[in-house]
């Protein structure tokens, strides 16, 4: 009796200590931590540029001696851009590889998969760039460097109706991008609340190629601007063809038209196009001249938001790393959540009880072919 007694409580401890990660890795020579992006298909640009800026950061770490004691190993899957890969991606960096912690995704669409399987095996997620609000709604271990939509809307409304002075304002949406569908409705709200009247809001699908139907309808309710919620292939396919069509209200878009891929669709017909964004290649601070020289060297380009936050997203895990002094889950999330005035290339970063970081926002203006620094605005 005693004897089973014994037996069934050590299952009971070895099943609580599995449960909390006690016996889940074995000391291993390096810490692994993984990355899920979008290395190849439609997005791959916003993919590889935010995997080019997160190694930098664990290359640079491992150059200064490592975090904890041990060098880091940045382990890569790549979702090819596909709906439902993401969840395979982060299934096999927790599973087969044992990583520590995830880092990605750029789109909030695939961070929303990857983060529900985060979730479910408590491995901390930290999303450079995601910023509809509920990826990190998903659950207590899902975080993010960048601010989220409902502060990103409210700017982009105020930026139009104050200092574009439009009152009236056309919206074309992504219908099936959450981020898309999110950032609608939080500028809708917003520039409703200003006094501003919605005259069009149309949709249409990723991937379409002619937006001549929408623009018909949009050019007849004469707005004196127009809003496009989603990413930069599509709002620079609108832009050309809303010339095309003789409309010449300013055109302006979110962090998802932030990318150079905007102005070499675009050309001159995305001159004047604002976009509201986490990071400009013009700020000055030591932290991000440092980062701009770094990666300059390292890739020949400029680095852009996606790099900037990919970058950021390490910073941040490599802190709580070391704040934590441990490569448990338990420890590691909670050091998370504790990270307040990190100073990182996209601005302080202190994550809030909702694990979404209050940052401020810059917005940018495409003139002569680059995107120019225009403002900061602050949360
Ligand atoms: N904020 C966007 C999102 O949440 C991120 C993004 C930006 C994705 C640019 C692609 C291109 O989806």
């Amino acid at each position: 009796m005693l004897v089973r007694m014994r037996h069934t409580f050590r299952w009971i401890l070895t099943g609580l200590a599995l449960a909390t990660g006690l016996l889940v890795s074995p000391a291993s020579a390096v810490i692994r931590v993984g990355e899920y992006a979008s290395l190849t298909g439609k997005e791959a640009a916003f993919g590889q540029s935010s995997h080019k800026g997160t190694q930098l950061a664990i290359d640079e770490a491992n150059a200064a001696g490592g975090v904890l004691g041990q060098q880091l190993e940045l382990v890569v899957e790549d979702n090819q851009s596909k709906p439902g890969e993401s969840v395979t991606a982060v299934k096999k960096l927790i599973a087969r590889d044992r990583v520590v912690a995830v880092l990605g995704e750029v789109a909030s669409g695939r961070s929303l998969e990857g983060a529900s399987v985060c979730q479910a095996f408590k491995i901390p997620m930290v999303s450079p760039f995601s910023t509809n609000p509920k990826v990190t709604q998903m659950g207590d271990h899902i975080f993010r460097v960048c601010f989220i939509d409902p502060f990103q809307g409210s700017l982009l409304a105020r930026f139009a109706k104050e200092k574009l002075k439009a009152g009236r304002a056309a919206v074309l949406t992504s219908s099936q991008a959450p981020y898309s569908v999110g950032l609608t409705k939080f500028f809708t709200e917003a520039y409703t609340g200003l006094g501003g009247t919605i005259v069009a809001d149309l949709k249409y699908a990723e991937g379409d190629k002619d937006f001549k139907a929408q623009l018909t309808s949009i050019k007849a309710s004469k707005p004196e601007v127009i809003i496009v919620t989603g990413y930069y292939t599509e709002a620079a396919l609108i832009c050309r063809q809303a010339r095309q069509l003789g409309i010449e209200a300013p055109i302006m878009g979110g962090d998802g038209c932030d990318a150079p891929e905007l102005i070499q669709i675009g050309g001159k017909d995305v001159e004047g196009f604002h976009v509201s964004t986490h990071f400009s290649a013009e700020n000055k601070s030591p932290r991000a001249l440092a980062f701009i020289q770094a990666f300059q060297k390292r890739h020949g380009v400029e680095p852009d938001a996606s790099a900037a936050l990919g970058y950021d997203s390490a910073l941040v895990l490599i802190d709580a790393l070391r704040r934590a002094n441990s490569t448990q889950a338990p420890a590691l999330r909670e050091a998370l959540a504790n990270t307040r005035d990190f100073e990182a290339v996209t601005g302080s970063i202190t994550i809030d009880a909702q694990r979404n970081a209050r940052k401020p926002a810059v917005i940018l203006k495409v003139s002569e072919g680059r995107l120019r620094f225009v403002e900061t605005v602050n949360p």
